[in-house]
C-alpha cells in the first residue's frame, strides 16, 4: 500500500469517522513530503473553508483536524463541507486557544475578519504554530510590526494570504521590468474601482442562538450584536466598519496594491500619502469610504490607487478570462489592474489571473504573458514551505508593506484627506499627531498585543 494510501485509510478514517486524539503529528518538525501536516481553520467562513479544503486536495498528506469558529451555524457547515469534500469530520472548537494547545496541530489557517488577524498570529507563533492568515493582515499599521517579531521571534512560517503573490505571470511581470524592457517607470496607476450602492444601517438586536458575540468581538470596543456586522450565514458589513476591516480598499485593493508592489521590486514605504476620498457617489452614513483617491509618493515615481464601490460599468474580470492563460481582460472597463508607465511602454496589468500586457506607440502590443487566478499555487508554496523551512512567497515583511499602504490611504482620509508625509523606518507619520494615533489601535485588555511579542 502507498504511503498516502496508508495515511488516508488508518489516520483519516472513513466519512463519518472525526478525526481523534490518536491523531498524531509531526509539530513543528514537518520536513519530508511525505510527513503529514495537520491543520486547524480559525474563522469557518466561505473564504477559510473554500481554501483550505482545496490545500488539502492539492497538496499531498495535509488533513484539517479542526474547525473553530464562534458561531456554530458556520462551523457545522463548514464540517459538513469537509466531510463531503474530503471524506472524514474535522473537530470542532468554539475556542482558538483549544486549538494553540493542539499539539498535533502543526499550522493554522486564520480566514476571520481582519481584527482578529494580528492577535490570532502572535498567539499561534507564541504556541509554536505555522501560519497561514488572510489579508488584510491587519487593522493597523503597528499590529504589521508585532506580526514580524513574533513570526521571527518563534520561528515561524507566516504566509498572508496576498496570493497573488505567487502567480508565475506575476514573477515573469516583475522580470519584464527588472529588465529594463519597459524602461524608467515614472508612474503606477492602481485600480480597485467596483460597483455598489447605498450603505444602510442596520437596527441592533438581541445575540442569536450558537454565536459567542464577545468572542467575534474580540480585541475590539464590547457593542450590542448587529446583523449589519456579522450574519449568521453570510458575510456580513464588518468590512465598512473601522474596528474591523478598512473599507474596499482593505478588502480588494490591498490585492492590487501588493501585486502592483511585487512587479515592481517589493519597494519600502513610501515618502508621504495624499487622500481624497467620500461618501459623494451614494451618501451612505457609514464610517468608511465609498470612493477614495491616493497618491503614494515612492520618490522616482508616484503610484496612485483609485478604490471604491461606486462604478457599476467597471467588472472585475470575468471567471473565465481568470481561469485561462491565453484570454486577457478588457482593460478599459477591468475594475481590478494595474498600469505601469515607463519610458518605453506601458504595462497592463491583471489581478485575479489576467496576465500583463505591454502596449507602445499606437497600442501596438509589445510583450504579453497569460495567467490564471493563483490561489492554487499559493497553498501549494505554504505547504512546501512548512517542509522546507524557506520563507513563504507571501511572508509577513512584504504582508506589511503592503497592508500600510491600505493603512495611509484610510488614516489620509480619517484625519480629513490631508497629504501626510511618513518615517518608513519608524513608520510613524511626520508632524501630525492625529495621523500618529491611529497608528496602533486600543485593545479590550485580554486581547492586547504584548508590545514585547
Ligand atoms: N485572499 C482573498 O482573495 C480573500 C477573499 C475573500 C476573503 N478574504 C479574507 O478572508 C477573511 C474571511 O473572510 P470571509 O469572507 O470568509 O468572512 P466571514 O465573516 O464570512 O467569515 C469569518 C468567520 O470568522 C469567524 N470568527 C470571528 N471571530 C472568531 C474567533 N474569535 N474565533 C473563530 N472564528 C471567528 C466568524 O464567525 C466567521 O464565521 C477576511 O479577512 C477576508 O478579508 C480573502
Amino acid at each position: 500500500m502507498k504511503r498516502r494510501d496508508f495515511i488516508e485509510k488508518t489516520l483519516i478514517g472513513t466519512a463519518g469517522i472525526t478525526v481523534g486524539s490518536s491523531f498524531s503529528s509531526l509539530a513543528s518538525s514537518v520536513n519530508g513530503a511525505n510527513d503529514k501536516i495537520a491543520l486547524a481553520l480559525i474563522g469557518a467562513g466561505g473564504r477559510g473553508i473554500g481554501t483550505i479544503i482545496n490545500t488539502c486536495k492539492v497538496n499531498m498528506n495535509v488533513v484539517i483536524k479542526t474547525i473553530c469558529d464562534v458561531n456554530d451555524v458556520k462551523a457545522n457547515k463548514a464540517i459538513a463541507e469537509v466531510e463531503k469534500e474530503l471524506g472524514y469530520k474535522p473537530q470542532h472548537s468554539r475556542e482558538m486557544k483549544e486549538v494553540f494547545n493542539d499539539k498535533d496541530i502543526d499550522a493554522v489557517w486564520i480566514a476571520t475578519p481582519e481584527h482578529w488577524h494580528a492577535l490570532a498570529t502572535v498567539w499561534a507563533c507564541q504556541a509554536g504554530k505555522d501560519v497561514y492568515v488572510e489579508k488584510n493582515p491587519t487593522v493597523c499599521i503597528w499590529e504589521g510590526r508585532k506580526i514580524i517579531e513574533a513570526a521571527e521571534k518563534y520561528n515561524r512560517i507566516v504566509q498572508v494570504g496576498f496570493q497573488n503573490r505567487s502567480a508565475p505571470y506575476a514573477f515573469s511581470a516583475r522580470d519584464y521590468i527588472q529588465s529594463g524592457k519597459l524602461g524608467e517607470i515614472v508612474h503606477v496607476k492602481s485600480y480597485n474601482m467596483l460597483g455598489g450602492s447605498k450603505w444602510e444601517p442596520q437596527a441592533n438586536t438581541g445575540i442569536p442562538n450558537g454565536l459567542n458575540w464577545d468572542a467575534w468581538l474580540g480585541p475590539t470596543p464590547y457593542i450590542p450584536y448587529n446583523p449589519g456586522i456579522h450574519d449568521m450565514e453570510g458575510r456580513g458589513g464588518w468590512g465598512n466598519f473601522w474596528a474591523y476591516s478598512g473599507g474596499t480598499l482593505a478588502d480588494d485593493a490591498s490585492h492590487v496594491l501588493d501585486l502592483a508592489r511585487l512587479v515592481l521590486g517589493d519597494p519600502g514605504h513610501p515618502k508621504s500619502v495624499y487622500g481624497c476620498a467620500g461618501n459623494y457617489a451614494w451618501g451612505s452614513t457609514k464610517e468608511t469610504p465609498e470612493f477614495q483617491s491616493i497618491t503614494f509618493d515612492y520618490g522616482k515615481y508616484a503610484h496612485t490607487c483609485e478604490s471604491g464601490s461606486a462604478t457599476n460599468y467597471m467588472k472585475k474580470t470575468p471567471q473565465h478570462i481568470r481561469m485561462d492563460p491565453t484570454l486577457f481582460p478588457d482593460w478599459r472597463t477591468n475594475a481590478t489592474r494595474t498600469e505601469i508607465y515607463g519610458t518605453k511602454g506601458l504595462m497592463y496589468l491583471g489581478r485575479h489571473g489576467g496576465g500583463w500586457q505591454v502596449k507602445g506607440e499606437d497600442s501596438v502590443l509589445i510583450a504579453q504573458d497569460g495567467g490564471i487566478f493563483p490561489d492554487k499555487e499559493h497553498q501549494i508554496n505554504f505547504i512546501e514551505s512548512l517542509r522546507t523551512r524557506k520563507k513563504p512567497n507571501g511572508d509577513v515583511e512584504q504582508g506589511q508593506l503592503s497592508a500600510t499602504l491600505v493603512h495611509l490611504g484610510n488614516i489620509a482620509y480619517r484625519v480629513g484627506n490631508k497629504q501626510l508625509y511618513f518615517d518608513g523606518e519608524k513608520e510613524r507619520f511626520i508632524g501630525n499627531n492625529d495621523a500618529n494615533k491611529l497608528l496602533k489601535n486600543s485593545y479590550r485588555e485580554q486581547y492586547k498585543i504584548p508590545e514585547i511579542v
